[in-house]
């Protein structure tokens, strides 16, 4: 007999299917377990679903230079955080626990050979549905993303050492108890720590004294105003400043003390300033901080970066002797739209959206050659 193919039957039929698929997800046969794991071919398609979706998204990437050596303190100081709890570290086995999670998070012991630094960059922005795999915090801040890239491609060759003076600072300063620490450090929801263990969390990127490392890797906060350091712990903490690296050890701490590591780091000295910069940069620079660029409507940024502006209005943070590539890429986030900050941080978006990326340098490289504010 010939069934003839009716749109009604068609229906019918597909109705019937579904009315199927929900009687056995209803009926409880399918298991959910993790233990036991997935089928060969059912683990086969999953990771080939994944392996073209990455590919297709990461087509349109373009990877920027990575060699730079700050990315790289910059990307272990946050995987010890945010990644090692689950893949492991050099020196740092991966814990049995995250080993019995379905699909296990993969350990980095070899070399990225399957994936490019654009799929690295796909796969660490926007995670992996229905695997423990997580998004970045701040999916907006690519160029922490690609920190993070840099620094996956030379884990693998990374000594346990080498991985441990620049995850924990020069002096490896906070050794890991266990995989466990960073699983506690991504969970919000737990008791915050008082201040000392917070600090030494902050210490082992920014060090005690807020210089952070001898490159730029971290901003300096030793000798910023206090009232400043707060209002943008707090913005961290509440999301309104987007950072996927400062916004975990900011969320972790309750603001009684985010306030007192403020006060500690704005009393630590401010260091000498680095090296200066070309004449021709400095003096473009010079002109934008004292008179503006009137015909753009930017204010003189001495108007409230300057030291009597500063002394009035503690929310103001001092920009002298800061790394002048912090100072640009700040420029650069709030151009993107993606810097976001504290309460007046409205001010802030609009002065920068109007400065072009030669401006951004000059003004950056000259304020990070002053050692002191200037009026
Ligand atoms: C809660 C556990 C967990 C955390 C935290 C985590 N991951 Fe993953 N990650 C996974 C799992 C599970 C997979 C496997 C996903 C899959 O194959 O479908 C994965 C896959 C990956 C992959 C693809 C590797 C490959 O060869 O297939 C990269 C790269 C990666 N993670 C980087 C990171 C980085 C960087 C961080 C920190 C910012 C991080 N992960 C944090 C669980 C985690
Ligand atoms: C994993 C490394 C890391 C840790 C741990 C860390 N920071 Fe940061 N911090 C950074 C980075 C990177 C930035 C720059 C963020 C950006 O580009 O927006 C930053 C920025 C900041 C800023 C903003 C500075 C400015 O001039 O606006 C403050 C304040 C700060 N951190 C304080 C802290 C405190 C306090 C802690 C501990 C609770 C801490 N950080 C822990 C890496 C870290
Ligand atoms: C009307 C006052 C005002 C003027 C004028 C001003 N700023 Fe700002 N600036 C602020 C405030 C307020 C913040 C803090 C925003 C936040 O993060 O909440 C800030 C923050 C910054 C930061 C980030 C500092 C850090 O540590 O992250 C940079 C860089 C900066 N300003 C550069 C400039 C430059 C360059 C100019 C001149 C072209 C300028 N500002 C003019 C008020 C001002």
């Amino acid at each position: 007999m010939i069934l003839r193919l009716t749109l009604r039957r068609v229906g019918l039929g597909l109705a019937a299917l579904a009315l199927g698929g929900l009687l056995v997800g209803w009926s409880g046969v399918i298991y959910v377990g993790a233990s036991g794991g997935h089928w060969a071919a059912t683990e086969w398609f999953l990771h080939w679903v994944m392996r073209n979706s990455v590919r297709t998204r990461a087509l349109a990437l373009e990877a920027p230079d990575l060699s730079r050596s700050a990315l790289l303190d910059r990307g272990a100081g946050h995987y010890a955080t945010g990644c090692a709890p689950c893949h492991g570290a050099p020196g740092e086995r991966q814990n049995p626990i995250v080993q019995a999670s379905l699909p296990p998070p993969p350990e980095f012991t070899r070399r990225f050979d399957e994936w490019t630094p654009e799929e690295l960059f796909r796969i660490v922005q926007h995670g992996v549905r229905y695997s423990g795999m997580p998004a970045w915090v701040a999916i907006e801040r690519h160029d922490e993303i690609w920190a993070m890239v840099a620094f996956l491609e030379a884990l693998p060759e990374m000594t346990p050492e080498e991985y441990r003076r620049l995850a924990f600072g020069p002096g490896g300063a906070r050794q890991p108890s266990s995989g466990l620490i960073g699983i506690d450090a991504i969970n919000t929801g737990g008791p915050a720590p008082p201040m000392q263990e917070a600090l030494a969390d902050c210490a082992r990127c920014h060090g005690m004294d807020g210089r952070g490392r001898d490159n730029d890797a971290f901003p300096i906060l030793a000798g910023q105003s206090e009232a400043y350091l707060r209002e943008t712990l707090l913005a961290f903490s509440h999301g309104t400043r987007h950072s996927g690296m400062m916004q975990p050890p900011a969320a972790r701490a309750d603001d009684a003390v985010l306030g007192e590591i403020a006060g500690h780091y704005a009393r630590q000295p401010r260091p000498p300033v680095a090296a200066p910069a070309e004449p021709a940069l400095l003096a473009e620079g010079e002109r934008i901080a004292r008179q503006g660029i009137p015909a753009e409507g930017v204010p003189a940024c001495l108007s409230c970066h300057g030291g009597a502006a500063l002394a009035r209005n503690p929310s103001y943070p001092a920009l002298h002797g800061q790394h002048a590539s912090y100072l640009e890429n700040q420029l650069v986030q709030w151009q993107a739209g993606t810097r976001g900050g504290g309460p007046y941080r409205a001010l802030m978006q609009t002065i920068a959206g109007r400065l072009t990326p030669e401006q951004n340098k000059a003004v950056a490289a000259w304020f990070a050659a002053q050692d002191a504010a200037r009026d």
